[in-house]
Formats: structure tokens, sequence, C-alpha cells
């Protein structure tokens, strides 16, 4: 028996120490449970607040984007239904006026570059050319893309037009101080215009092809005068070629060209300016090797295109027998930005967010 009792007692002892490492056991292995329990909670916290921020950035920044679109396509909308509207109220002006309907369409080519004074140029061009009524607007950006400033131009200007561009390659562009005699410009441009109208008319389209720079003014007369070409127009040009007026010379008795006054480089083929002259439409489809070119002397490009569709005996003196100017090589002076050279300087500027 206490042999029994002994055998008791030790079994006993022995039990609770099982039951208190068991035990101890069993509590070490909830707090790891409740800790890592409490640590994957927190790290799914965390996750789920990073989640629900990330997604609420994407939402605003699709807001942003979507507020951003139906704004362009509202102000795309406004523009194109005010030219619509421009548009119709040409046409019922035409309607009924026997005397429109059989005016040729004028094709201007305009080759343009973004300067500071550009889309002051390119506004008084356009409100001129709004008061023809049947006007073909190619305006040529001498860029690799079409920019917003004068998209928003054309887009606003309710005229028919195209819109290209067209970079000048880099070895005959202009440098930053060259004069700008130096190397000929727009030429890329107005072969792209001259490409377009190839491509997108017909020999049978009554057509004016005219070469309307950006630097001149133009009295909506000369667009009247341009109506009566048959095959080549020629007439005075101001305040070009270092004279008041450069100008064909017409004979009052037989109305033809008998000469040039030009001062400047007068025994080029042609001594006229890139304003003196439209031809019609069909010419081109003609004279298909009718281009501008780099490869020539400077000067020279009126001459280039010229001497491919005519002879000086062929011209058309127009503006009653070359006496009248209506249009002028008025060139915009570069604008003085010194006050503004300052502000740049310190990092502000006066046209933070507005196109000027
Ligand atoms: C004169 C004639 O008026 C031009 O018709 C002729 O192309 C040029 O000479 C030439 O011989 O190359 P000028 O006044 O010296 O022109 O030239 P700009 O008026 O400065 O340029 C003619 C057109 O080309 C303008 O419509 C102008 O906006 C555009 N241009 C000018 C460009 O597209 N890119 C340029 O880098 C510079
Ligand atoms: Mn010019």
């Amino acid at each position: 028996m206490p042999f029994s009792e002994t055998i008791f007692v030790v079994d006993g002892n022995c039990e609770k120490s099982t039951m208190r490492n068991r035990r101890f056991l069993e509590c070490t292995f909830v707090l790891v449970l409740v800790t890592v329990i409490i640590l994957q909670w927190i790290r799914y916290k965390n996750l789920q607040e990073e989640w629900l921020s990330e997604q609420r950035s994407t939402i605003i920044q699709r807001l942003d984007e979507n507020a951003r679109q139906t704004k362009l396509i509202s102000e795309d909308m406004r523009a194109a239904i005010k030219s619509i509207e421009t548009q119709k109220r040409m046409l019922l002006q035409m309607q009924g006026k026997e005397y429109y309907r059989n005016k040729p369409t004028i094709y201007a080519i305009t080759p343009t570059f973004a300067r500071f004074v550009q889309k002051a140029e390119l506004t008084r061009l356009a409100q001129t050319f709004v008061h023809i009524p049947t006007f073909h607007w190619i305006l040529v950006e001498d860029s690799t893309n079409k920019t917003n400033l004068v998209t928003n131009l054309l887009m606003g200007s309710g005229l028919a037009f195209t819109h290209l561009a067209i970079p000048t390659p880099p070895n005959y562009k202009l440098g930053r101080n060259d004069p700008n005699w130096k190397k000929p410009r727009g030429v890329e441009q107005r072969n792209a215009g001259l490409k377009w109208l190839r491509e997108n008319l017909t020999p049978d389209d009554e057509g004016i092809v005219f070469f309307a720079d950006d630097d001149n003014t133009y009295s909506i007369k000369l667009f009247e005068e341009m109506e009566k070409i048959k095959h080549v127009g020629v007439w005075p040009v101001g305040l070009v070629g270092g004279l008041m007026v450069e100008k064909p010379i017409c004979d009052e008795a037989t109305r033809k060209v008998v000469g040039f006054n030009s001062a400047w480089k007068s025994d080029r083929p042609f001594p006229i300016d890139m304003a003196g002259f439209a031809f019609k439409l069909k010419l081109l489809f003609q004279h298909k090797d009718a281009w501008f070119s780099f490869e020539i002397q400077s000067g020279y490009q009126e001459s280039e295109i010229l001497r491919h569709i005519t002879t000086r005996d062929q011209l058309e003196p127009l503006a009653d027998c070359c006496k009248k100017v209506y249009v002028w090589h008025t060139r915009t002076e570069p604008p003085k930005l010194s006050a503004e050279q300052l502000l740049t300087k310190k990092g502000k500027k006066s046209n933070e967010g507005i196109e000027v």
C-alpha cells in the first residue's frame, strides 16, 4: 500500500508538471496565434488603405481627364458649329446670285512658322479671307506636328481650310541670327500645298492658286481681280524689293506686260514677288513638274514656278493695268520684349496660361 501510495504521489507530481507544461504551451500557442492574427489584421488594414487611396486617385485622374475631354469636345463643337453657320450664311448669300455661281475657288497657300507675332499675322489674314465668298485656305505649318494655336485659329475662323504641317529640312532652316535672305523660306510648305491640290482636286475644278505669305496685308479687291484670271495674272506689290511698289509694266494700248520695274535682282526671269501673281488651277495638272526648289539661287522661287507654267508674254496684267496696289509686304516688326526677358530670368511670365 505505501508502495503504491508512493507510486501514486510520484505519479501525481508528474501529472501536475505535465499539465503545467501543456497549459504553458497552450497559452503560448494562443498568444502567438493572437499576435499573428493581430499582425495580419494590421497588414490587411494597411493594404486595404493603400488600395483604397490608389483607387481614389485613379478615379480622380479619370474624372479630371473626362472633364478635360468634355471641355475640349465642347470647344471644338462650338467652333465647328460656328464654322458651319458661317458657311451656311455664305451659301444663303450666294443663292439666287448667278454672279457667285461662276466664281472660281481661290486656293491660297500660306506657309507659316511659330514666332511671337504668328497669331496676330494669321488673325489679320483670316479676317480678310473670311470676306472672300469662294475661298479655301491651305495653311501649312513649318513644323513636324500641327500646333494647337493654328488648329484653334482655323477652327474659329469660319473659313473653308486645309491644315497641313511639314518641317523645313534642318540643313535649309534659318538659324536664329541668320538674315532671312540666306536660305529659301516656305519651299517645303508651298510644295506640300501644291501636292495637296494635285491629289485632292481635278483639272475640271474651277480654281485659282495663290501664294499668300503670312507677313503681307491683303485687300479684298485683290481677290476680286484674281477671279478674272484665265491663265496667269500679275499685279503690283507694295513695299517690297526696296521700292514703294514693285510692278509689271503694263502697256495701256495692248494691255500686255512689256517689262518690270523691279530694283532687286532685276535680271530674274520673272522679277516679281510671291504675292504678285496667281494662276489657274488647271495649270498644275498640265505642268506636273511645277514645284518650288531648294536648289536655286536666293530670290528665284517665283521664277522657278512661273517658268514651268507660263512665259512672260502670256502674263495677264490686272489691278487696272498694274496701276493699283492691293497687297503690301508689311512684315510685322519683331516685338521688343526686354521686360519679359527680365521676368523670364525670375522664372515668371506675363502670359502664364494665356495664348498671345
Ligand atoms: C521673300 C518672298 O516674299 C517669299 O515669297 C519668298 O519665298 C522668299 O523671299 C524667298 O526667296 O525664299 P521673305 O519676306 O524674305 O520672302 O520671307 P518670309 O516672308 O519671312 O517667308 C515667306 C513665308 O514662309 C512666310 O509665309 C513665312 O511665314 C514662311 N516661313 C518663313 C516658314 O514657313 N518658315 C520659316 O522658317 C520662315
Ligand atoms: Mn515676306
